[in-house]
């Protein structure tokens, strides 16, 4: 694989199967005591040192606010790593990767406190051999990414001396809107050239994404019929069965549209509706998908063809559940969406005329997400009608989580004396056909990073033609009324399955 920043011949020759694994380098993570460093970027980090895909001298800065030792900080990773690794721990291994271990406490705004990251890295890069090698993982809310930027400026930490690297990683949101994502996107690019920086969408590190291209481009059999001939439409569902928990600071006012849609569902839209990529590097990808995000049409009439809700009280998993409106935190007046649905269509020669459907939500029925395929029925039935009465539309769903795998929906003969024919499902479980366990998204993407492969990671573009899909439809939402509601542990609102019943379809229930 090779990254974005210029074809490397000769690892373009190597076999593809040997593990990657990166060279000499060290990650600075900025928030280090929020939940997603600590259930996710530590464990990850300590699952690939674990794997053997970091360097022996690897190297882990905490910068936060906490009055904090080096020592502390080991230990919150230390038990990071027992609560949330994927793989067994070794001690062996954790030994070794806390000798890299450095904390630097202070403010964004604090002078000093960059200073000191300065020397610290520059004390790891002789104790540790990290070559210069850093990348800085900006795992803090927006507000924050300009001062934090500016520092590293400022002090000189986003210079690629003596051909060392420095790279910036990226959580989202990427702002809440167009305007905003343009301005964050500026303000970064003032400090970092694009192939330094490294937007993070985890789930393009998920191995049920990335198998998207595999299925589509490495076989036969799919390609083919994966247009408007033969798809009837397409179904991307994301659903949550988890509430907001204690996430209402960042939710409220953000919603689910802009927390998963803008991103993670019309990422999932890009990959499976753009066309074969020229070759499977950051460039060909980001162009095909930039591309097929260009394509995206937004119906006319945006009340038909979107519905907003808000969960209300009610039972999930034998328990119950508080609505929106009265969690921890949240404005009573709230008008945030905790479901989302809309309809888009792609105006292109593959998909012109095909709907695709896409929804999220909290406290559904179960964790689930999924692209599902829809095909058009057979354009003629020899048999007779009550025969087929059992019989759907073929289908094709790729299931992202959990119990990830593909199933493949067809008709099938009902054993007997008469011709009757009904459904079937034929499928393909990750877990029957691979040994190997798939690794969590953010190990592959922090690997990435450090690999300077860029593959997974948006763009820019990418990311603007998001917001100029979803802009249209918050700006409506804001002007009419208020969401809708939905009984927590159910599938969403009526209003959803209303607005697909117009079309003479419906929502699967997976
Ligand atoms: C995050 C959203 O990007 O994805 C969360 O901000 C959501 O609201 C999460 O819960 C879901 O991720 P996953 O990997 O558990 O599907």
């Amino acid at each position: 694989m090779t990254g974005s920043h210029g074809a490397n011949p000769l690892r373009d020759a190597a076999d593809r199967r040997l593990p990657r694994i990166a060279g000499p380098s060290g990650l600075v993570i900025f928030g280090v005591t929020g939940d997603l460093s600590r259930k996710k970027l530590m464990p990850a980090v300590y699952d690939l040192a674990n794997r053997g895909l970091l360097p022996p001298g690897f190297s882990l800065i905490g910068f936060a606010r906490r009055e904090w030792a080096d020592e502390d900080f080991a230990d919150e990773v230390y038990q990071a790593v027992k609560q949330h690794a994927r793989t067994p721990f070794r001690e062996e291994v954790w030994q070794q990767l806390s000798q890299g271990m450095r904390f630097v406490q202070g403010n964004f705004d604090d002078n000093e406190a960059f200073e000191t990251l300065k020397k610290t890295m520059e004390e790891l890069d002789q104790a540790q051999g990290t070559g210069g090698n850093f990348a800085f993982y900006l795992s803090v809310p927006p507000k924050f990414f300009p001062v934090v930027v500016q520092q590293l400026k400022k002090h000189g930490l986003a210079d690629q001396k003596d051909g060392s690297w420095r790279r910036a990683v990226i959580e989202k949101p990427f702002g809440h809107d167009l305007t905003s994502a343009k301005e964050l996107n500026s303000i970064v690019h003032e400090v970092f050239a694009p192939d330094q920086v490294f937007r993070i969408d985890h789930y393009l590190g998920k191995e049920t994404v990335q198998n998207i291209l595999a299925l589509r481009f490495a076989n036969t059999l799919f390609e083919p019929i994966w247009n408007r001939s033969y798809v009837d439409h397409v179904q991307i569902t994301m659903a949550e069965d988890i509430g907001i928990g204690g996430r209402a600071g960042y939710y409220d006012g953000i919603g689910a549209a802009r927390d998963v849609i803008q991103n993670h569902l019309l990422q999932l839209l890009a990959l499976t509706a753009m066309e074969e990529p020229a070759s499977f590097d950051a460039d060909a990808l980001a162009a095909e998908k930039t591309k097929v995000l260009g394509a995206v049409k937004l119906p006319k009439d945006l009340g038909k063809s979107t519905v907003r809700a808000q969960y209300a009280a009610g039972w999930q998993g034998g328990a119950k559940a508080v609505g929106y409106l009265e969690e921890e935190g949240i404005d009573p007046q709230s008008k945030t969406d905790t479901y989302a649905a809309i309809k888009l269509e792609i105006d292109n020669r593959r998909w012109a005329g095909v709907p695709f459907y896409l929804r999220t939500g909290k406290r559904l029925g179960r964790r689930v997400t999924e692209i599902a395929v829809i095909f058009q029925r057979a354009p003629h039935s020899p048999f007779d009608h009550t025969a087929t009465e059992e019989l759907g539309q073929n289908a094709l769903v790729i299931r992202v989580q959990p119990d990830e795998g593909v199933t493949m929906r067809f008709g099938s003969k009902v054993p007997g004396t008469s011709m009757e024919v009904r459904d079937v499902s034929m499928d393909f479980a990750y877990g029957e056909s691979f040994t190997e366990s798939s690794p969590e998204a953010y190990e592959r993407l922090i690997l990435d990073v450090l690999l300077g492969d860029a593959n997974l990671f948006p763009r820019t573009e990418e990311v603007e033609l998001s917001w100029k899909i979803l802009d249209p439809i918050e700006q409506f939402w804001d002007r009419h009324g208020k969401p809708a509601q939905y009984e927590a542990g159910t599938w969403g609102p009526v209003e959803a399955d209303e607005m697909l019943a117009r079309d003479g379809r419906s929502w699967r229930r997976p």
